[in-house]
């Protein structure tokens, strides 16, 4: 059944994620954006440590032991009649696949560079499955409350290493650290100030500045210069190239001051796309209007322990959602009780009853669903399954515990039909001994620790030496079996064919001396 009120609702939504290295200071500007969305009345209450306190699900503990964030929550917050999903991306050094698996859920996304560092690695990374997904790009430079790196040359490195052209919206006045105000792009250059709250725990309050009472300040000056420069080089923002990741609208400001940030926010509204159909795994995209129906894209088991539950994580797609609404789930054909649904903001669970594409709605009880299912209503529809990405440390495991070895495979199968880790098999190595491997080596412990918890079957990892991996196909398998120190394996998950490599200059001498096989990069279940 078509509803015609879907379309503008999805038109109202924003749903992204922010992206960056540790530190950079993503969780103070999530807390800034919420802030200005008035979803939260002070800075420290979403990520804050205080919240951290009395939660007592396993991953908690990890969280806490490790002082990692494990969980990932999607905050939504209204801003200019705006629904803004803001999907949160695990962000500690070893991250996971669930950090990449989360941009398939998003329809844009916000690269978060600190001023000082400029481009670092996991933003990198970041970014490249971002530019292949073809999720267009806000950045934001933060930190400019502090001494940094020059504007312009930021900008230059952005364009030179990501290959993507920076079209600023806000030009700072004055050198990191010497922040005197902002200058808007898109409002005629109105020049704007603020007024600094304690540690940025409110709003910072905004006055516009009079260009006239400015025009001896050497900040000012440099400013105009610099906006002069831009201008000449067509430095202007056009929403055909930033749909289409060939340019990235630029944001200044200080996440931790609550300066810049309205202006962001008024860009997530204005300039980034609204959710749109999605393409199923038959070709044609689902209509916006068609019936309900999502993706699952992570799923969280034992988030509190009290209850023992699995969360999935469902991205609505088309339609819209009633809770309590019967669904089905495409991978099994069999009906999927919605009754509890929940949308996730810090770690406070609020109940959710109906959401719209770009929505995102937390299921609980979901000990059916896996990552990457489908679920609707009226017309079947399946989705295409979530990519798997390039592993980066693999590892044999084996049951500690021999008497246990039931237990241990039947956590195998379930930990990879989840996507907790890939897993991986050659004839050399024969089925007993499975490879596992993961992005990120946080997978491995969170693998070895529900195989002891949940199944009772405690395993061992024996780290093996290899640092990347390409997909491959048939006929290249006879030639890298042969190259030294190379090994290929059958991913279980989609039948992939992974060449693995001990060294970035191993791969080259190998694809230096076979021009002609293949080695994709991004190991695309496609
Ligand atoms: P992350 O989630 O990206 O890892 O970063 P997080 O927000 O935790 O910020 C990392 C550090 O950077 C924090 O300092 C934070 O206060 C600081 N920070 C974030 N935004 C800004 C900013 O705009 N300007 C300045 N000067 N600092 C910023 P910390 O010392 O690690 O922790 P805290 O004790 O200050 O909380």
């Amino acid at each position: 059944m078509s509803d015609p009120d879907v379309a503008v609702q999805a038109r109202r939504r924003r749903t992204f994620a922010v992206i960056s290295h540790p530190d950079a200071g993503k969780s103070t500007l999530t807390e800034a954006l919420a802030l200005h969305a008035d979803a939260i009345t002070q800075a420290g209450a979403v990520h804050g440590k205080a919240s951290r306190r009395g939660v007592t699900s396993d991953w908690m503990e990890m969280e806490r032991e490790r002082g990692i964030s494990v969980t990932s929550a999607a905050l939504r917050f209204t801003y200019r009649d705006t629904i803004l999903n803001l999907v949160d991306t695990p962000g500690h050094a070893d991250f996971s696949e669930d950090t990449y698996r989360v941009l398939t859920a998003v329809d844009c996304a916000v690269m978060l560079l600190d001023a000082a560092k400029g481009l670092e690695p996991q933003t990198l990374r970041l970014f490249e499955v971002c530019r292949h997904r073809g999720i267009p790009i806000l950045t934001f430079i933060n930190k400019w409350d502090r001494p940094g790196q020059d504007a312009l040359g930021l900008l230059d490195a952005v364009e030179e290493r990501l290959g993507i052209r920076p079209t600023p919206v806000t030009w700072p006045v004055g050198i990191a650290g010497a922040l005197e105000g902002l200058v808007d792009r898109r409002r005629d250059d109105e020049v704007v100030g603020f007024e600094r709250s304690a540690g940025g725990a409110t709003v910072a309050a905004e006055s516009v500045l009079d260009p006239a009472a400015l025009s001896g300040d050497a900040a000012y000056t440099t400013a105009v210069e610099e906006l002069d420069l831009l201008s000449s080089i067509g430095a202007e923002h056009h929403p055909d190239d930033f749909l289409a990741g060939k340019a990235t609208p630029v944001y200044f400001g200080s996440a931790v001051s609550n300066i810049g940030v309205r202006h962001l926010l008024d860009g997530i509204v204005d300039l980034a796309p609204s959710p749109g159909p999605r393409p199923t795994a038959g070709g044609a995209p689902r209509p916006l209007e068609a019936d309900f129906s999502g993706v699952v894209f992570k799923v969280q088991a034992n988030m509190d322990r009290a209850h023992r539950d699995r969360i999935a994580f469902v991205r609505v797609c088309s339609g819209r959602f009633d809770r309590g609404m019967q669904v089905v789930h495409a991978t099994t054909g069999r009906p999927f009780s919605t009754k509890y649904a929940s949308s996730l903001f810090g770690q406070e669970r609020s109940t959710l009853d109906i959401a719209y594409p770009g929505d995102v709605v937390g299921l609980v009880n979901a000990s059916a669903l896996r990552v990457g299912d489908t679920l609707y209503t009226g017309r079947a529809v399946a989705f295409p399954p979530l990519p798997a990405f390039a592993p980066e440390h693999f590892a044999v495991l084996r049951p500690k515990d021999l008497s246990r070895v039931k237990q241990f495979r039947r956590g195998v199968v379930q930990l990879d039909e989840e996507g907790v880790v890939q897993v991986l098999v050659s004839d050399r190595r024969g089925e007993q001994a499975p490879v596992l491997a993961a992005v990120g080596p946080m997978q491995f412990d969170v693998a070895l620790h529900r195989l002891a918890q949940e199944f009772g079957a405690p395993g061992v990892l024996d780290p093996l030496p290899y640092q990347l991996a390409r997909r491959t196909d048939a006929a290249a398998v006879g030639v890298l079996e042969r190259a030294p120190g190379v090994e290929v394996f059958t991913r279980t998950r989609d039948g992939a064919l992974l060449a693995v490599f001990p060294s970035p200059w191993r791969l080259s001498s190998v694809t230096r001396d076979h021009p002609d096989i293949r080695l994709d990069d991004i190991l695309d279940s496609s």
